[in-house]
């Protein structure tokens, strides 16, 4: 029996990202097509009590931290129960939650309570028109609303998730920079990545995040490296001069963090995958109600986890060393 999940190439996992359902009350344009998408049926989902099994399996092996994601979580009835039975895993010391933030208004306090302990929001865009063109429909003020009761109901930090897109969002990193003066939130810059058969339209969307450094420049915007923001993620952070808030980079396609990569996930569906972009998946839900058989398959994903994700590789058509994954982005979780 294995103590530790460590891979071939040292790296030690701790970090499970759960998600909870392929579906969602969104359809954010990189993510889920508006048509097309087929859901998994229900009896495919893994229960909670499924889940809770898996990481109880995994606590005894070193994971502390796990997120939840969807689709979008907030969809799936009763949330809450989940997180109550997971905080009650000994050994976690740490969930949380990846929410668009349209129910965060409701969910926010009972959440907190249940012992969820931070929340990322996807906000891409803060000009109402434009954040429902990237969300197919969805009502910014509604996220904002989200935000200020989670701020309300104690989570710290709060991070907002900012995908840029050249000519989507790219004129907006001021006003998100601007957030972070008065509010204590962390704004996260993630750049777009080619997940899930993402074709042409990713090519044409993806753009570097030295944009936000320049734009601090530009603006004349003092920063300084800041290594304050709590969280497993491989951000490099920022804090504005006399900011409340902070900012960080997520670079995965120019400059990946694979070497440091703590993360496994595991689908709504009951695939482990050790990799977000590529396709090898690993089925748990036969070894539920046998804990070593669930460790013991980790172990297996954890042994074809590869050295990194070669993302950047499909910037310049270059051949890939696997198959990338077919699963859109919401049916992975981010
Ligand atoms: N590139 C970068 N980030 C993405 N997300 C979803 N799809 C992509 C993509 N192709 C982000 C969402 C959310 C997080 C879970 O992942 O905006 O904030
Ligand atoms: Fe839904 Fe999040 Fe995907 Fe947008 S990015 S469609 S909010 S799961």
């Amino acid at each position: 029996m294995p103590t530790q999940l460590v891979d071939k190439y040292g790296r030690i996992h701790d970090y499970l990202r759960i998600s909870v359902t392929d579906r969602c009350n969104l359809r954010c344009v990189y993510c889920m097509p508006e048509e097309g998408m087929t859901f998994e049926p229900d009896h495919r989902i893994l229960r909670y009590e499924e889940i809770t099994e898996v990481v109880k399996a995994l606590a005894p092996l070193g994971v502390r931290k796990l997120r939840i994601t969807g689709g979008e979580p907030l969809v799936r009835k009763g949330l809450d129960r989940l997180i109550a039975m997971l905080s009650a895993i000994p050994g976690i010391e740490d969930i949380a939650l990846s929410t668009n933030g349209i129910y965060l208004a409701a969910f926010a306090p009972a959440l907190k309570e249940a012992g969820l302990t931070r929340v990322n929001i996807s906000l891409d865009s803060l000009v109402p028109e434009r954040y429902a063109r990237i969300t197919g429909g969805g009502d910014v003020s509604k996220v904002l609303k989200g935000l200020q009761a989670s701020r309300l109901a104690g989570f710290h930090p709060i991070k907002l998730n900012v995908v840029l897109m050249k000519g989507v969002n790219d004129d907006e990193v001021e006003s998100f920079l601007r957030m972070t003066l008065e509010q204590p939130i962390h704004i996260r810059f993630i750049e777009y990545m080619p997940v899930g058969y993402e074709g042409a339209g990713w090519k044409a969307g993806y753009m570097p995040l030295t944009h936000v450094l320049e734009t601090c420049e530009r603006l004349g915007l003092p920063y300084t490296a800041t290594r304050e923001v709590y969280g497993n993620g491989p951000a490099e952070s920022y804090r504005l001069e006399g900011a409340a808030g902070t900012f960080g980079l997520i670079h995965p396609v120019s400059d990946h963090f694979c070497g440091s990569c703590n993360r496994l996930r595991l689908t709504a569906d009951g695939n482990i995958k050790p990799c977000l972009y590529w396709a090898d998946e690993y089925q748990v839900r036969k070894h539920i109600g046998d804990p070593a058989a669930i460790a013991a398959l980790f172990m297996k994903a954890l042994d074809a986890k590869p050295e990194t994700h070669e993302m950047a590789r499909a910037l310049s058509g270059e051949r890939m060393s696997h198959a990338p994954t077919l699963r859109r982005m919401s049916q992975i979780g981010g």
